[in-house]
């Protein structure tokens, strides 16, 4: 398959200046922007889903589009609960080809990872996998702050705990997202080029990017569970 998305554009030409501050500065604060009744209903529902399947090592897929990935996983880990998350009714409801029986042990909901990813915490639900496939890039300099490694919300992604996996394809994206995770963790985070055939690839994303040529890069970290809870 070839395709021909375009790559990234950015006015930064490595990571942004202001993100060790901007990092440091959301981990000395609490972030308290209230909670959506829709994400809570989310939250609440999913964890009864999860519960009703023996509560299996959890595999969150933040921000998982139309939900391949999150069957792709839950297929790969039958002996895990895969929650795919996204914000978008249009992405989630949109039909996704599957050849044969469809794994049971995973879950789409429609939230806020904003709300959701801090309900969990509140909660002490700690993933055993945690996957940022392709997020939004925000690629403009003064847009650090809509990057998840930017957003106040880092700090609990980091004190979840688990394996964290983020895959983009700008190399800025996933130079930043290892600095910062290396920052709150402590560990010394590093990311690699990520490359894959198309037909290989794990998110519809990561298959159009694939199929144009681009650059795939992948940051990889296992941190312990919350010991930084908020
Ligand atoms: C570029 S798409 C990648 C989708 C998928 N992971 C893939 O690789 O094909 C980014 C996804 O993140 C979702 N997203 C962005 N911000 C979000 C938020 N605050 N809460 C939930 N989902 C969000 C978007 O709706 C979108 O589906």
């Amino acid at each position: 398959m070839r395709s021909n998305s375009r790559p990234v554009t950015s006015n930064q030409t490595g990571p942004n200046e202001q993100l060790t501050a901007l990092v440091k500065k959301h981990a000395d604060t609490d972030f308290l922007k209230p909670l959506s009744d829709n994400s809570l209903s989310a939250f609440e529902y999913s964890m009864a889903v999860w519960r009703d399947h023996g509560s299996k090592p959890l595999i969150i897929d933040a921000g998982c589009g139309v939900g391949l990935s999150t069957r792709r996983l839950a297929a790969q880990y039958p002996d895990h609960f895969v929650i795919g998350i996204d914000q978008s009714a249009d992405r989630l409801e949109r039909a996704v080809q599957w050849d044969g029986k469809l794994p049971e042990n995973y879950l789409t909901v429609r939230a806020d990872l904003v709300d959701y990813w801090r309900l969990m915490l509140k909660h002490a639900i700690h993933p055993e996998q945690h996957y940022l496939l392709y997020p939004n890039p925000w690629p403009k300099k003064d847009q650090l702050i809509r990057r998840w490694h930017g957003h106040p919300v880092f700090p609990v992604i980091v004190a979840l705990g688990g394996r964290i996996e983020c895959r983009s394809n700008w190399e800025i994206y996933i130079a930043e997202f290892a600095a910062a995770a290396g920052q709150l963790s402590g560990q010394v985070t590093d990311y690699q080029a990520h490359i894959i055939d198309s037909s290989a690839a794990l998110t519809p994303f990561e298959e159009k990017y694939a199929a144009s040529g681009h650059g795939l890069w992948r940051c990889e970290i296992q941190l312990s569970a919350a010991d930084k809870a908020r």
